[in-house]
């Protein structure tokens, strides 16, 4: 048997009590246990950032995510944890960045940035344009559930030529949104357009914090190389703050 290969997770909801993700601290470990076992050895926490949303503060989120690593240690987990927010994007979105108020990814100039699910290009277009004027690079999150992107795949090409870049659910590639969903990723996949594929996890069910399967039918379909880069160099750049 391979011994697994070490995966990074740049997109979950593991942090405890924050949002809809993770209920509380006993969840939080639980999911832990489910992540470790599936490889991942360091994990972005993303709690969403949105409008009208209590939202966590930068200073909260590192007192919050040192709660997590304490209590994960503990019990002899061996993930590292790190800060980070899901912006979900609006007019506030770029001064927020500029003042301080959301936390990128890991502290580097990556930030996870969402949008509703039938949001037209345009404005997909447009907020890419403000993320970066407020000087941060947008790593577009599970771009499979944008209605306007999935029927027009070209945009994929044109957001990575804008200097985006693009993360898919493990979910998704493993068809849990149906076979349009799934098609859509294995183009993307096939053409080497996806540089991060992540667990989006919500609980210990149908949202768990699960890559293994993925990662293998990865390896299989489009080659180890590829694989590695999308779920352990592309998100390991990230917590070191290179470039990718
Ligand atoms: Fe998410």
């Amino acid at each position: 048997m391979d011994s697994m290969q070490a995966s990074v997770d740049i997109h979950c909801h593991i942090m405890p009590g924050v949002d809809d993700g993770s209920r509380d601290m006993d969840t939080s470990i639980k999911m832990l246990k489910i992540a470790e076992k599936n490889g991942i050895t360091d994990i972005i926490l993303t709690p969403h950032h949105k409008p009208m949303h209590h939202n966590v503060s930068p200073e909260h989120n590192k007192v919050y995510k040192d709660r997590l690593q304490n209590a994960a240690d503990k019990v002899g987990i061996k993930v590292r944890l790190y800060s980070g927010n899901e912006i979900y994007y609006s007019d506030e979105t770029q001064r927020e960045l500029e003042n301080g108020k959301i936390c990128t990814l890991a502290g580097s100039d990556y930030v996870l940035v969402e949008f509703h699910p039938t949001n037209p290009f345009s404005a997909i277009n447009n907020a890419v344009y403000q993320v970066q004027g407020a000087g941060f690079i947008p790593v577009i999150a599970h771009v499979e559930r944008y209605s306007d992107i999935v029927s027009h795949p070209a945009y994929v090409e044109e957001l990575i030529d804008k200097g985006c870049y693009i993360q898919v659910n493990a979910s998704s590639i493993m068809g849990k949104y149906g076979w349009g969903i799934k098609s859509f990723v294995k183009k993307l996949l096939k053409n080497r357009r996806v540089h991060f594929v992540a667990t989006d996890a919500h609980d210990t069910g149908r949202r768990a914090p699960e890559l293994a399967d993925c990662r293998s039918y990865v390896e299989r379909k489009y080659g180890r190389e590829y694989a590695n880069r999308i779920f352990f160099d592309n998100p390991m750049s990230i917590i070191r703050g290179e470039i990718i």
